[in-house]
């Protein structure tokens, strides 16, 4: 098992996403990060601009690729032969949801087919989400602490609001 997956909506991506996807490089040999293309819901980033962000976020990791995918997450990794994808666990009221995905996915594969494993977050990113961050920064709060520079000045640049 050296190819994992860690998928996600990433509008924005925080450091909280970035304490999974960093793990996860010291794990596996390869790691992708794949953003949902999702029609039906408009984000604050454009899959671009996701895409953009995390490549500079991830920039460090030479076995971390960034890259997008629509419909089924598990034939997305069926195509490209990855066998386990990784989630962040940030406390229990993640685990429901969380657990439906992972049975659910490993149904739609079978036997030898795709697992989900979990991975606690870090303590200092467990409150941390991409849509608490964004509606902080909207009403004028700093969350220059959850945020890599890059995201940080593009969510700032985004709401139109001065950065620091
Ligand atoms: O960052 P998010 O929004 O919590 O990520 C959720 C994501 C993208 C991992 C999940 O919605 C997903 O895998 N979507 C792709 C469609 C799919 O495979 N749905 C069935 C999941 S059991």
């Amino acid at each position: 098992m050296t190819h994992a997956v860690c998928p996600g909506s990433f509008d924005p991506p925080t450091l909280g996403h970035l304490d999974i996807v960093g793990r996860a490089a010291g794990l596996f040999e390869r790691v992708t990060v794949a953003v949902l293309v999702n029609p039906d819901k408009a984000g604050l980033f454009t899959i671009d601009e996701r895409l953009d962000l995390l490549r500079t976020d991830v920039a460090g990791w030479d076995n971390v690729e960034v890259d997008s995918f629509r419909g089924l997450l598990v034939d997305y990794c069926v195509e490209r032969g990855i066998r386990a994808i990784v989630k962040g666990l940030r406390a229990v009221s993640d685990f429901d949801y969380e657990l439906q995905m992972a049975q659910m996915n490993k149904g739609l594969t079978g036997p030898d087919g795709i697992d989900t494993l979990f991975m606690p977050t870090s303590p200092e990113f467990s409150f941390i989400s991409s849509s608490l961050v964004k509606q902080v920064a909207t009403y004028g709060g700093d969350v220059s602490a959850h945020l890599s520079p890059a995201v940080f000045a593009a969510l700032t640049g985004r709401l139109g609001l001065q950065p620091g």
